[in-house]
């Protein structure tokens, strides 16, 4: 089913793979101390690519990373700008196609301490990074201007686990609608300069269920955290209002002026999250995973649920624009969970595609192992595994499966010439 210019990817983050120590996130995780190059891909990033070639993609998905970019507040480094330039040159030349995202959850050090996204300031200073990155890196069609705005805020601004620390909803709304406000101005200045760039944002969503099925208050929180986490968003692309309720918390609506401004969906999907009302909690709720489907946790816990797949597929179709998986991976030491997740989960695409939604591509989270945000170096999300300590890559079967897939994907399009969409 899959139609021939299908954009089979991965997906990585800069910070993730080579850190920075320009980064708000340098200091905010005292592991980083020890281990500051993460991967060693900034050094050996040339190698990395190689691996791309290998595993038969198509398309990539990388994150720039601003810190280097703009170490300093009026400070702009061309051997950080020439370093991302370099990367879009050798997959140009091999055929692959760039997605970048612009904003992967971490900032410059002067940006988060001077100018927090709570802050109107935040939004002046966001454009002039764009603005550099637009007029001086060239090749590149595909943007993703933030990657999964809810997670950073509700990591930043709610639960204070992630930099800027901050656990307060008024500044939380406040973020929110000033990176909306960003993602907008993004949108314009890529199409002013570019004239057939495809701009989007990566948005994490998540399959629910109650606790206990039986229990009202359970159900009351999964509808609620579906309309926040999954639904609000897409609304707000579509009617240009964002509307967000929380359990104990006034309802809010605001205008963004992001309606329409989307030329593809991102969707980032892993898990599903069972919803469960106690009294005892921050807003009374409690979020747990449960191996339902008898495919097993991840390494980090998570529900496998390919099923959920489909159904934030769906949801996300709603916009009628095309949406291209942007992440969806498994944190496992275990081969053969790692290709049986790739295998249900691709699946699904498949079935999705069968009946006519317009889905572009599939980027599997990640390429190598990585840093992971609040576990750091033992979740193993990559199709290559890391030895952390000597840099070495080896390719999982997963990634022998992947590039298998691919093939096959790629033969069976080409006997069958008529196109999809
Ligand atoms: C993020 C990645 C992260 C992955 C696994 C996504 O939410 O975009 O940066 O590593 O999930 O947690």
């Amino acid at each position: 089913m899959f139609p021939q210019d299908f954009l089979w990817g991965v997906a990585t983050s800069a910070f993730q793979l080579e850190g920075s120590p320009y980064a708000d996130w340098s200091s905010w995780d005292e592991l980083l101390c020890k281990k500051p190059e993460i991967t060693n891909h900034y050094n050996c990033y040339k190698d990395d690519l190689r691996l791309l070639n290998e595993l038969g993609v198509n398309s990539y998905r990388f994150s720039i990373e601003w810190s280097r970019i703009q170490p300093r507040e009026n400070k702009w480094d061309d051997s950080a700008i020439a370093h991302y330039q370099d990367i879009i040159n050798i997959l140009l030349e091999n055929g692959i196609i760039p997605i970048a995202t612009l904003h992967h959850f971490t900032h410059p050090l002067w940006f988060i301490r001077k100018y927090p996204w709570h802050e109107q300031s935040s939004i002046e200073r966001f454009k002039d990074y764009v603005c550099k990155i637009i007029d001086s890196i060239k090749g590149i069609k595909y943007f993703i201007t933030f990657n999964e705005p809810y997670v950073l805020l509700l990591g930043g601004y709610l639960e204070g686990c992630m930099p800027p620390g901050i656990k307060d909803f008024k500044y939380f709304l406040r973020a929110l609608e000033n990176i909306l406000i960003c993602h907008s101005n993004c949108y314009e200045i890529i199409h002013n300069k570019i004239n057939d760039a495809m701009v989007s944002i990566s948005h994490n969503m998540a399959a629910f269920a109650p606790w206990w099925q039986y229990n009202p208050l359970d159900k009351l929180l999964c509808m609620m955290a579906k309309r926040f986490y999954n639904h609000s968003i897409i609304d707000a692309f579509d009617t240009g209002v964002l509307s967000i309720e929380f359990p104990l918390k006034q309802a809010v609506k605001i205008e963004v002026p992001i309606k329409g401004r989307l030329d593809f969906f991102g969707l980032n999907y892993y898990t599903r999250l069972h919803m469960r009302f106690n009294p005892f909690k921050k807003m009374f709720v409690e979020l747990r995973h449960r191996d339902i489907d008898g495919y097993g946790l991840t390494d980090l816990g998570w529900e496998i649920h390919p099923k959920g797949l489909e159904r934030v597929i769906k949801l996300a179709s709603r916009l009628r624009v095309p949406i291209i998986i942007t992440e969806n991976g498994i944190a496992t030491r275990s081969d053969q969970k790692k290709l049986a997740y790739m295998k249900r989960h691709i699946e699904v695409v498949e079935k999705c595609l069968s009946k006519g939604i317009d889905i572009r591509g599939y980027f599997y989270w990640s390429l190598i192992d990585n840093y992971e945000w609040l576990q750091g170096l033992d979740s193993r999300f990559g199709l290559y595994r890391v030895d952390f300590k000597t840099f070495e890559r080896t390719p999982t079967t997963a990634a022998k499966y992947y590039s298998f897939l691919i093939n096959k994907a790629r033969e069976s399009s080409r006997e069958n010439k008529k196109p999809l969409f």
